[in-house]
């Protein structure tokens, strides 16, 4: 099967009993003769059977070759959003694949120079970054700092001249980290453009926690005060950075951002202009997405019509583009129980705490049977998990085939972004294990957590 990440219309739009549509698969799948699902070169129900269940299955291939997209599209300086998965492991495929790295947390910054990531080729996000973050940030030299707030501009002006916090002198006589080189900052800007996505998820609107507003003179002024601090040597002050939210499927809202925000760029004479990230991907039967190339060549076209500079460089920050169809989650089936006159429920071994984006977002999914991928799967069910609540739904319209029974092991394709990465232990249920298979060979880049990690924290 070939991963497709748009392009030709799905063959099975309409028909939520035809089988999974293989684009939704990660990019190594095959069925075998038997019609059981290989990914990787390996039989996931033997995946489960030897690592239990659930279990999170990314097809490193798959992730390699997204990351190689990202590269060629955007070139030098595209950076994976570490939020929508992330594990030493994760980071270091990333880096070793050429991208640069956006975490938004210290915890995130943690795991990435934990992987071995040059600190210059991390880019901090945050739109309440604290003083401790910005001084582990500015301490191991990050490569960019996407500046939120008037608040944080303070804060870094208050870091960078404390002589308490960072050695002034060369020597470092102090034992306490050098000043930093200036450090490169970006401005975050909202450009006043809605996209049509999750209210949730929506972020380039003026109504927003983040950034500064482009229709409000806010984004006129934090630029004013970070242009006053490069000329005094603080930071340099290299960019504009604006994201305009996830699960995007139109590129039109990005040509719009690029419209609305070349006005107020282009003057300033600033060599990088970054996008964000948000690029959709299609979770179910007969969505479709763009795929990353022509998400890279529709911005640069904008900018260009909106007389951009070609010399600007223009980067984005893709994150479930990335990693959401590398991976799927296997759970096995517990119960099914019928309900007359409403619906049967096929419980499973996991739930919103391994995938909150059903309960979060409304979020659709495929479920299917890896023992027969590329079955029809005619009998409509409700997959829950075991969580205390009604609330736990994993599919809320799940299709499977008619001979489902308890003890199979169900799957759900697209579980790649934003599942381990919001994963709980709500209920103390142990969060899953996380598998990289490629080349017939499956490693364990997670460990499954046991019930002593659930209370390795209590005193
Ligand atoms: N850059 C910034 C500044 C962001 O805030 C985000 C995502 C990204 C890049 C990456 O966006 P992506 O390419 O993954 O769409 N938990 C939600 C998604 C939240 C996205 C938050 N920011 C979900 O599960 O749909």
């Amino acid at each position: 099967m070939s991963q497709t990440s748009g392009g030709a219309a799905p063959p099975t739009q309409g028909d939520p009993t035809a089988p999974v549509f293989p684009g939704l698969f990660p990019m190594t799948s095959e069925v075998d003769a038997s019609g059981r699902l290989r990914v990787g070169g390996i039989d996931v129900i033997d995946l489960a059977e030897r690592f239990g269940t659930p279990l999170f299955v990314y097809d490193e291939a798959h992730l390699r070759a997204r990351c190689r997209d990202a590269v060629e599209a955007w070139g030098d300086g595209v950076a994976y959003a570490t939020k929508a998965f992330l594990c030493v492991a994760m980071a270091r495929l990333a880096n070793e694949e050429g991208m640069y790295l956006d975490v938004s947390t210290g915890g995130e910054l943690h795991v990435a120079l934990l992987a071995g990531v040059p600190a210059d080729r991390l880019v901090l996000h945050g739109n309440n970054k604290s003083d401790e973050e910005l001084a582990a940030a500015l301490a191991v030299g990050v490569g960019r700092i996407v500046i939120d707030s008037f608040d944080e501009i303070d804060r870094i002006e208050r870091l960078l001249s404390d002589p308490l916090r960072f050695d002034q002198t060369p020597s470092a006589a102090s034992g306490r980290p050098t000043l930093p080189q200036r450090p490169k900052v970006l401005a975050r800007i909202t450009p006043g453009v809605e996209v049509h996505t999750h209210e949730f998820v929506r972020t380039g609107q003026d109504d927003s926690k983040f950034g500064f507003g482009l229709a409000s003179g806010a984004a006129v002024r934090a630029v004013d005060r970070l242009s006053e601090l490069a000329r005094h040597g603080v930071v340099e002050f290299v960019g504009i950075h604006a994201h305009l939210g996830s699960q995007v499927f139109a590129l039109a809202p990005f040509v719009k951002a690029i419209e609305v925000l070349a006005g107020f760029f282009a003057p300033l004479g600033l060599p990088e202009l970054v996008v964000g990230g948000g690029l959709g991907v299609p979770y179910v039967n007969g969505e479709e997405a763009p795929p990353m190339a022509q998400w890279a060549s529709s911005v640069r076209l904008a900018c260009r019509n909106a007389g951009i500079a070609d010399s600007v460089r223009v980067t984005a920050e893709p994150g479930r583009a990335i990693v959401a169809s590398a991976a799927i989650t296997l759970y096995r089936v517990g119960t099914v129980k019928d309900v007359p006159g409403h619906r049967t429920y096929v419980s499973v071994d996991g739930g919103m705490s391994d995938n909150p984006r059903p309960v979060l977002y409304g979020s659709g999914y495929e479920a299917f049977l890896p023992r027969e991928a590329g079955a029809a799967r005619p009998v409509p069910i409700r997959v829950v998990g075991k969580h205390c609540e009604t609330g736990d739904v994993l599919v809320s319209e799940a299709y499977v085939p008619e001979d489902l029974a308890v003890g199979d092991i169900l799957a759900t394709p697209v579980t790649g972004a934003y599942g381990h990465s919001m994963a709980s232990n709500y209920n103390k249920v142990p969060r899953p294990a996380v598998l990289f298979v490629a080349n017939g060979e499956a490693r364990t880049v997670v460990r499954r957590e046991t019930f002593d990690d659930l209370v390795r924290l209590d005193l």
